[in-house]
């Protein structure tokens, strides 16, 4: 039995050792600067626990902790994370309820760490939608961290790529009629500026967590040249040794971004 626990240790020591030498290794080469995630995976994490499926997103919600110290500690410039699509209203009103305290409760407890790290928080969705309570909190973070230069931690929170795009092609119009911009200047560059992801890079790499091979509606404009790693990996169970994984693969993919 004494023997067993000694190996076990010694397994976990090894494998925490090499988990520091791949960081530093991942580290040498060119760390993504924007990693997108689809947390997905929640309920079924809880269902195999018959747990409710809340308890899921309670779990994952410590993940998005444990990935934000991760990827700021990697040198990771900007983690979208898609916390809630506008799909996702038509859950039951109870998850959707637990849901929209996450943001609250995560903040409520981990904001000054996120502070103390430099991290800056962002929003990106619909958020005169979000429910009061949902919406002060997630003010009050990106009042709170606005000055900081760390790692941009981006909440894609009750966020839809086609209502996204929908949304830029009406300001699109208004600012056409207004005389502001015309068929001639209407570039990529021009477009991108109308999304509400303009003041960040597009995404280098784009995770999605269970087995689920679909963009469910997130970033399809931003992702055209995105590489894409998927796990079967559940949300709740996602962790560093992971994370590292998905980018010392997308440090052996060549991006040829169309070229040869
Ligand atoms: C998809 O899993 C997950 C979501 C719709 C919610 C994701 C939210 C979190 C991980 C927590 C967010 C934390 C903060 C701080 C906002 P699913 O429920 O569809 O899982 P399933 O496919 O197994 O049912």
């Amino acid at each position: 039995m004494f023997k067993k626990l000694q190996l076990f240790k010694k397994e976990q020591q090894n494998s925490s050792e090499s988990l520091s030498f791949r960081k530093l290794e991942v580290k040498k080469h060119s760390i993504p600067e924007h990693i997108a995630i689809i947390m997905d995976g929640n309920g079924r994490w809880a269902q195999k626990r018959a747990l409710p499926r809340i308890m899921g997103h309670n779990e994952g919600m410590k993940v998005v902790r444990q990935m934000t110290k991760s990827a700021n500690e990697l040198g990771v410039k900007v983690l979208t994370l898609y916390a809630f699509s506008t799909e996702n209203w038509k859950r039951p009103k109870t998850e959707v309820e637990f849901l929209m305290k996450l943001p609250e409760e995560f903040l409520g407890t981990f904001l000054p760490e996120l502070i103390e790290e430099n991290v800056q928080v962002r929003v990106m969705g619909n958020k005169n939608e979000l429910p009061t309570h949902t919406l002060n909190a997630v003010n009050k973070a990106i009042r709170d961290t606005k000055n900081n230069t760390g790692l941009i931690l981006n909440f894609a929170l009750n966020y839809g790529s086609r209502n996204e795009m929908v949304k830029a092609l009406q300001a699109i119009v208004q600012d056409s009629k207004m005389g502001l911009i015309d068929e001639s200047n209407l570039t990529e560059e021009v477009v991108s500026s109308y999304l509400m992801s303009r003041e960040l890079p597009d995404p280098d790499l784009l995770i999605r967590t269970s087995g689920e091979l679909r963009l469910s509606n997130f970033m399809l404009w931003q992702l055209a040249y995105t590489e894409f790693w998927f796990t079967d990996v559940l949300w709740p169970d996602f962790k560093e040794e992971h994370l590292i994984q998905a980018i010392e693969e997308f440090q052996n993919r060549g991006r040829r971004f169309g070229g040869v």
